[in-house]
């Protein structure tokens, strides 16, 4: 199964009028367009993926590996993803988590 980056924009993450920071989808799908993405990985914008207190909050799966990401807070973690799909897609699937995003990570059963 192709790589998947699940970006939520649901319930809580991406909500503004709920104090939260805007989901750049429009930057997302272009980023996708622009570097031929979406054969190697997936881009899935979804509603609530359940953990809305880390939002905002994205999923990254590859096989039965799954990496959560929340308080994506910044404009730049969200270039850090783009950053991250184009590295997966070259390395045929293989998620190491990318230093600026490892601080993001966590586990949702926690
Ligand atoms: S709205 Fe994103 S986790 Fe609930």
């Amino acid at each position: 199964m192709a790589p998947r980056v699940t970006i939520c924009d649901g319930c809580c993450c991406g909500r503004v009028e709920k104090e939260n920071h805007e989901v750049p989808l429009e930057y997302l799908r272009d980023a996708w367009k622009e570097n031929d993405l979406k054969s190697q990985v997936k881009l899935t914008i979804s509603g609530c993926l359940g953990p809305c207190k880390m939002n905002n909050v994205s999923l990254i799966t590859s096989g039965s590996e799954r990496i959560w990401l929340g308080k994506l807070n910044d404009m730049e973690y969200y270039e850090a993803i783009v950053d991250w799909a184009k590295e997966i897609a070259e390395s045929s699937g293989e998620l190491i988590v990318p230093e600026k995003l490892a601080k993001l990570q966590f586990d949702p059963i926690a």
